[in-house]
C-alpha cells in the first residue's frame, strides 16, 4: 500500500514535471500534413481488407511489441497494401499508440479507397501505398517555420546551423536513424531532432536529411521549425519538446567515420578542393562578383511573407496581347503548359505561360505564395517572372520575353552551329551561376528538377537564362501525383531521382552536366547511335566518357564549330567538369558553386584532378537503364506540398 502510494506520488510529480516539458502523456498530435493519392484502388473490397489488415498489424506491433517503428504488408488478392508507422523515439509507447490511432483515423478519412496516403504529426508518421515504398524517400520537403524570431537572432542562427548540420551528418550513422540533441545557445537552449525511416539505406537517409536541413535552415532565426517528407523528419525549437535525458550523444558520430569510410574521404577531397577554391578566390580578387554569403543569418522564411507580391495581370489584357492565345503566337509547349508571345498595349513584349489546369481547385491555395516566391527570384541568369493571372481554372504566368528562344534550337535545331566556342563557354558558366543562386543563395533552396537545353533561354547577347524553375508545386494534384515522371526529362534525369525519387540539388548538377555535354558536342543526350565495333549502343554520356578515357576528347567537339575558335585546354576542362557532374553517385558530384569556381579559374582543376573519382564503366550500364525506365518506377507520390510560411 505504502509502496503504491509512493509510486502514485512519483507518478504525480513526474506528470507535473513532464507536462511542463510537454512530453509524457502528450502524443504530440500537432498536425502537420496529410496527402491523399488521387487514384482509387481497382478492387475496393480487396483493398479495404488489406488496408485493415496492415493497419491492425502496425497497431499490434506498436502496442504488443513496444515498437517505435514498424512496417506491415497485406498482399492477398489484387490490391496489396504496404504500410509504415514511425513514432518519435522520445515518446512513450502509450503515446505512440495514441498517435497511431489518430493518424489511422485521419488517413482513413481520405476519400474511400485511395491507393496511397500519408499523414504527419509532430509525434508520428503513417503512410501506406499500393507498392513497396519502404526504402524510398520522396523528392520533396515541406517546411513549417515558427512565427517568432529569436532574441539574439544572429547568434541563434549560427548555433542553429551548426546543430542542423551536425544532426544531418550524425543521424544516418546511428543505428536507429534517430537523434535528439540539446545545445546551449547564447539565449537558452536549442532542442533538435532528426529521424529517418529505419528501412532506408544510410545513403538515402543522408540524402533525405540534406534536403530537409537545407530547407529548415531557411527558417532561422525563427525560434522553431519543422521540415518533413515521407522519408525523414527534422525539428528544432527553443522550447523543449522532449526531456533532457532523451538526448543522444552524437559527438562520436561527428568525429569518427569521416576517415573510416572511403566515401567520406572522397567527399572530404572535394570539399577540401572547394575550400581551397574559396581561399584562392578570397586571396585573388580577379573574380568580378564575390559569392554572396549562403543563407546564414539573413535567411528567414518570414521574409517570404513580406516579399513584394507579383503583379496581377488582367485576363482580358493577356488575351488581347496574345491574340486570344492563337496558334500563331505560340512559342512552344512544355511540361507545364503552352507558352505564347504577347504584345501589351504599351508595346512591351512578354511571354505568357498558360499552366496545365486540373479539375482540382486545391492549387489555388499554393498558387499565390509560390508565385510570390518565384517572382522575387532575381538573377541575371534566371528568367524573370513578371506577374500572374488567374481566371476560373486558368493559371497564367507572365515572363520577360527572350529574343533568342531556347538553347536547343542553337545546338540541334535550325540554327545549329551558330554559337562559337566563347559563346558556349559563357552559356555554360551562366547556367552554373543561375543554378548556384537557386540552390545556395536564394533564401529558400529551389531545386529545378528539369534542367535541359530546352529550358535554357538566350537573350539578345546570348546570355543564358534558366526558365521554369519553381513550377513543380503549381501543378494540379492529379499531375503532381506523377511528379517524377513529369519533372524529369528522359536523358537528363539523375539516376537516383529517376529510379528512386531521391531529390537533392545534386540531381540538378547531373542534368547540368548533361547539358554541358550537349553544348560541347552539339548532340542530343538522348540520341543513340549504333556503333559497328561495339555491340552496345552509343549515347552521349558513354561516348564522352570513352573519348575522355582515351584522351580523344576533342573528337567530341561539335563538328560545326570552327576548330580554331575552341581552345583545346578549355574544352578538356569543361569536359572534366561535365563528367564530375554526371557521376552516378550524387554525393560525389560537385555543388553548383564549386562548378562556378572551377569554371572561373584556370588552374584550380589541376588541384581537383587527383581527387576526381574514376567514372567506372560497369557503373554506367545500370545507369543506362534509366533512359528506358524514367518515370515508371516512382510515380506513387501523393504529395501536393508547398513551402508553408508562418501564419
Ligand atoms: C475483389 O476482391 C475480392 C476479395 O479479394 C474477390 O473475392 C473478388 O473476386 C474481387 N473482384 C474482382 C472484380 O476482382
Ligand atoms: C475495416 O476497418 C474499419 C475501421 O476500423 C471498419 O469500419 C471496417 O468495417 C473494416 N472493414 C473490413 C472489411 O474489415
Ligand atoms: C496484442 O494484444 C492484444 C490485446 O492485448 C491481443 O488481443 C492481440 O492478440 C495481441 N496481438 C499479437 C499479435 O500478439
Ligand atoms: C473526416 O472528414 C470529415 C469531413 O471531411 C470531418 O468532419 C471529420 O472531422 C474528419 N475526421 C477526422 C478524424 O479527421
Ligand atoms: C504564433 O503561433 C502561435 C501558435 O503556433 C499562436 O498561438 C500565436 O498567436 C502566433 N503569434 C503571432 C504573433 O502570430
Ligand atoms: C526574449 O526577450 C523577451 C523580451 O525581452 C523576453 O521576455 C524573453 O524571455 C526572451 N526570450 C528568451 C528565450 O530569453
Ligand atoms: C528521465 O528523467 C526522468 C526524471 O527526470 C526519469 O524518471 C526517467 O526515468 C528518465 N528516463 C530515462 C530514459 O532515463
Amino acid at each position: 500500500m505504502v509502496q503504491l502510494k509512493i509510486q502514485y506520488l512519483t507518478l504525480l510529480v513526474l506528470c507535473s514535471w513532464w507536462s511542463l516539458e510537454g512530453t509524457v502523456g502528450d502524443p504530440q498530435l500537432f498536425f502537420l500534413k496529410r496527402d491523399c493519392s488521387g487514384f482509387t484502388a481497382p478492387n475496393l473490397s480487396n483493398f479495404i481488407q488489406n488496408l485493415n489488415a496492415s493497419l491492425d498489424d502496425l497497431t499490434a506491433q506498436v502496442s504488443n511489441q513496444s515498437k517505435h517503428f514498424a512496417t506491415a504488408k497485406a498482399t492477398s488478392g489484387t490490391d496489396p497494401v504496404y504500410a509504415m508507422f514511425q513514432c518519435r523515439n522520445y515518446l512513450s509507447i502509450t503515446d505512440c499508440a495514441t498517435c497511431l490511432a489518430t493518424a489511422a483515423a485521419k488517413i482513413r478519412n481520405c476519400s474511400t479507397g485511395v491507393n496511397g496516403a500519408r499523414v504527419i504529426y509532430d509525434g508520428c508518421f503513417l503512410r501506406y501505398e499500393s507498392n513497396d515504398f519502404f526504402d524510398q524517400i520522396m523528392p520533396r520537403s515541406s517546411i513549417l517555420c515558427g512565427n517568432q524570431t529569436a532574441n539574439e537572432s544572429t547568434a541563434f542562427s549560427v548555433a542553429g546551423q551548426q546543430v542542423i548540420m551536425d544532426l544531418q551528418i550524425a543521424t544516418p550513422k546511428i543505428t536507429a536513424f534517430y537523434a535528439a540533441t540539446k545545445t546551449q545557445a547564447v539565449d537558452g537552449a536549442i532542442y533538435a531532432l532528426a529521424q529517418c525511416a529505419e528501412t532506408l539505406s544510410q545513403d538515402n537517409c543522408l540524402d533525405c536529411l540534406s534536403v530537409e536541413s537545407s530547407s529548415i535552415q531557411g527558417c532561422l532565426p525563427n525560434t522553431n521549425a519543422r521540415a518533413f517528407d515521407a522519408g525523414c523528419f527534422m525539428r528544432y525549437s527553443e522550447t523543449p519538446f522532449f526531456a533532457d535525458n532523451q538526448t543522444v550523444d552524437i559527438s562520436p558520430f561527428l568525429k569518427q567515420g569521416r576517415s573510416s569510410s572511403k566515401k567520406w574521404v572522397i567527399i572530404g577531397g572535394v570539399v577540401g578542393g572547394a575550400a581551397l577554391v574559396a581561399i584562392l578566390l578570397l586571396l585573388f580578387p580577379w573574380r568580378r562578383r564575390p559569392q554572396s554569403p549562403k543563407r546564414v543569418a539573413g535567411g528567414n522564411i518570414l521574409e517570404a511573407t513580406e516579399l513584394k507580391g507579383p503583379k496581377k495581370y488582367k485576363y482580358s489584357d493577356l488575351k488581347a496581347a496574345t491574340k486570344n492565345f492563337s496558334e500563331k503566337n505560340k512559342l512552344g509547349e512544355g511540361g507545364f503548359g503552352a507558352v505564347y508571345k504577347g504584345t501589351m498595349k504599351n508595346g512591351k513584349v512578354i511571354a505568357v505561360k498558360k499552366l496545365i489546369s486540373g479539375k482540382s481547385s486545391k492549387i489555388n491555395d499554393d498558387f499565390e505564395s509560390e508565385v510570390t516566391l518565384i517572382s522575387n527570384v532575381h538573377h541575371r541568369n534566371l528568367v524573370r517572372l513578371l506577374g500572374c493571372c488567374s481566371k476560373n481554372q486558368d493559371r497564367i504566368l507572365v515572363y520577360e520575353f527572350m529574343a533568342n528562344n531556347s538553347l536547343d534550337k542553337f545546338l540541334f535545331g535550325k540554327r545549329k552551329g551558330s554559337l562559337n566556342w566563347k559563346q558556349r563557354y559563357d552559356i555554360i558558366l551562366g547556367i552554373a551561376r543561375g543554378l548556384t543562386y537557386l540552390h545556395e543563395e536564394f533564401h529558400v533552396s529551389i531545386i529545378h528538377r528539369d534542367i535541359k537545353s530546352g529550358n535554357i533561354l538566350l537573350d539578345e547577347e546570348f546570355q543564358p537564362k534558366i526558365s521554369d524553375f519553381g513550377l513543380v508545386k503549381l501543378l494540379p494534384e492529379d499531375q503532381s501525383h506523377l511528379s517524377t515522371r513529369f519533372a524529369g526529362t528522359m536523358g537528363y534525369t539523375a539516376p537516383e531521382y529517376a529510379l528512386h525519387g531521391q531529390l537533392s540539388e545534386k540531381a540538378d548538377t547531373y542534368s547540368y552536366g548533361i547539358v554541358v555535354l550537349e553544348i560541347i558536342s552539339g548532340q542530343k543526350s538522348t540520341d543513340v547511335k549504333i556503333v559497328d565495333d561495339d555491340t552496345e549502343d552509343e549515347y552521349l554520356l558513354r561516348q564522352a566518357w570513352k573519348l575522355n578515357e582515351r584522351g580523344m576528347h576533342l573528337e567530341l567537339v561539335d563538328k560545326s564549330l570552327d576548330p580554331n575558335s575552341s581552345d583545346a585546354e578549355e574544352v578538356k576542362k569543361v569536359l572534366d567538369i561535365a563528367l564530375l557532374c554526371t557521376q552516378p553517385s550524387a554525393a560525389m558530384r560537385p555543388a553548383m558553386s564549386e562548378v562556378v569556381a572551377l569554371l572561373s579559374s584556370n588552374d584550380l582543376l589541376e588541384h581537383m584532378r587527383p581527387t576526381m573519382p574514376l567514372f567506372i564503366e560497369s557503373k554506367l550500364r545500370p545507369h543506362r537503364d534509366i533512359f528506358a525506365s524514367t518515370g515508371s518506377s516512382t510515380s506513387n507520390g501523393t504529395a501536393s506540398d508547398s513551402i508553408v510560411p508562418a501564419p
